[in-house]
């Protein structure tokens, strides 16, 4: 039987101050949503549908950034977790199967207790993910008898019995379809908040003689962000957690604590990421390359044996095949190095295409823009690329071509010859001890006078 997501991510979040959505802020680089979005993908859905409300348009159309097929809908006004749902129905038409909803703001929620969830759908009707709250606060309690789960009350209507109960609600919710819209139906705003509560579906299927269940799970799963410091406290945990699966999965970090991972970030064993790298969204790394200090990747791909940095830059659409070397003060945006190449030194190669084997001498500048358009600089095999050659774009060098050092290159090269573009050098015997006696000279009289 299949799966349906619902994420509710409609909310204000105004605890933040922020413009932005609740839910588009990040953390490992990648908004709130996406965290709680993938957790949901994992269980191979047959549908994810967002529900946004509040900075609507960004939403949704972060939305679509993580999944082209996620289908959006929108709650026009924030009638509570209840109505939420309720505008997803439409979107759920000719599914039957499990619905989950989660929490676009709740970024750490495992896939693992999401299917332990699904498990527990095997025994009751409605099952509810909870956890022991260290300080209860104001989250919806969870009133049990034994096993069962009897009704869920919000904190804002708990009399001081309930509020002492520290069982809480996460808000994570499973039901079979049918079952969760036919309950939603029956749910009234007569309460605390005036709100529609998605929790009262546990107290009504209880009435209507269905089961409900709680799932547990640790406090830092569920944790919810509602503020900067909250936002920086999970920046701080995530990155804890993923340092240490990195190093599990066999990379070595000599100071974990200075690297900065993204929620994507895919590192090969025998990997060794020196200190202070950071890595933004979409770079996968192969086994047994060395990441030296601080570099910054993003949206790139880093092949086995390569070694980058210190102090390299690897933009989107980096590409380095095997063996190959990155060295200090380099930046890569959009190109492809071939095996074994090597730009060790001061270099800027944009909408590029670098030979196999190829030697890319210091102060190397692809001119690629012009502007208004990019262009591309496309060098073959074993080409020799002197130091400080300026390859304006578009420009072709073939296989084992060379450039003379300080050669502006504005028309292709064939393969195997050698371009030189730059002024003759000529010399002129003692200039330059003649040049400098005679200021110095100037300089004495100066100080005498005065
Ligand atoms: C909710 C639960 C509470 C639980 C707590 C866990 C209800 C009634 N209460 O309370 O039992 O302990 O979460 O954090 O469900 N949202 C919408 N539309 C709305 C209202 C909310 O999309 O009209 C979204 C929010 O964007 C957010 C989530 O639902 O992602 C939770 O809403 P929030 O207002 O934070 O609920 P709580 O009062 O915290
Ligand atoms: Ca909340």
């Amino acid at each position: 039987m299949g799966v349906a997501l619902i994420v509710l991510a409609a909310g204000r979040g105004t605890r933040m101050n922020s413009d932005l959505p609740k839910v588009l802020h990040e953390i490992g680089q990648s908004p709130l949503l996406h965290h709680a979005m993938a957790a949901g993908m994992a269980l191979e859905p047959e549908r994810m549908i967002v529900v946004a409300g509040h900075g609507a348009e960004a939403v949704e159309r972060a939305a679509s950034r993580f999944d082209e097929g996620i289908v959006t809908v929108r709650q026009e006004s924030q009638d509570g977790t209840g109505h939420a749902v309720q505008q997803a129905r439409a979107a759920l038409e000719g599914f039957s199967g499990d619905v989950i909803v989660l929490y676009g703001d709740t970024p750490f929620i495992r896939p693992d207790t999401l299917e332990a969830m699904l498990a527990a759908r095997a025994r009751a009707d409605v099952v509810v993910l909870g956890f022991e709250a260290a300080d209860p606060g104001r989250y919806g309690r969870l009133v049990t008898t034994g096993d069962a789960l009897d009704r869920i009350v919000e904190f804002k209507d708990a009399n001081e019995a309930i509020r002492a109960i520290t069982l809480c609600n996460s808000g994570v919710i499973a039901a079979d379809r049918d079952t969760l819209f036919s309950l939603l139906d029956r749910v009234c705003n007569d309460n605390a908040s005036g709100e529609y509560y998605l929790t009262d579906i546990v107290g009504l299927a209880r009435e209507a003689g269905l089961s409900a269940e709680v799932v547990r799970c640790d406090e830092a799963e569920t944790l919810g962000i509602n503020t900067r410091a909250e936002l920086a406290a999970a920046e701080a945990a995530f990155q804890t957690r993923i340092r240490r699966e990195v190093m599990e999965d066999g990379v070595t970090l000599p100071a974990p604590e200075t690297v900065t991972f993204a929620r994507d970030t895919a590192v090969g064993r025998d990997t060794v990421i020196e200190p202070n790298v950071v890595f933004g969204p979409g770079v996968t790394i192969e086994s047994g390359a060395k990441i030296r200090a601080f570099s910054h990747l993003e949206g790139c791909h880093v092949s086995r044996g390569a070694t980058v940095g210190p102090f390299a830059r690897l933009r989107p659409g980096a590409e380095l095949a095997e063996e190959v070397h990155v060295g200090n003060f380099v930046e890569i945006k959009n190109a492809q190095i071939g095996t074994g190449a090597k730009v060790n030194h001061l270099t800027y190669l944009g909408d590029a295409d670098i030979g196999a084997g190829s030697n890319v001498g210091a102060g190397t500048i692809t001119c690629n823009y012009d502007g208004v358009f990019k262009h591309r600089t496309t060098v073959g095999r074993d080409a020799f690329i002197g130091s400080n050659t300026m390859l304006v774009a578009p420009v072709t060098l073939g296989d084992g071509a060379m450039t003379a050092t300080g050669t502006v290159v504005t028309h292709n090269v064939p393969a195997g010859d050698m371009a030189v573009g730059r002024t003759k050098q000529t010399n002129k015997p003692g200039f330059a001890t003649r040049f400098f006696d005679k200021l110095r000279a100037a300089k004495a009289a100066k100080s005498k006078d005065n």
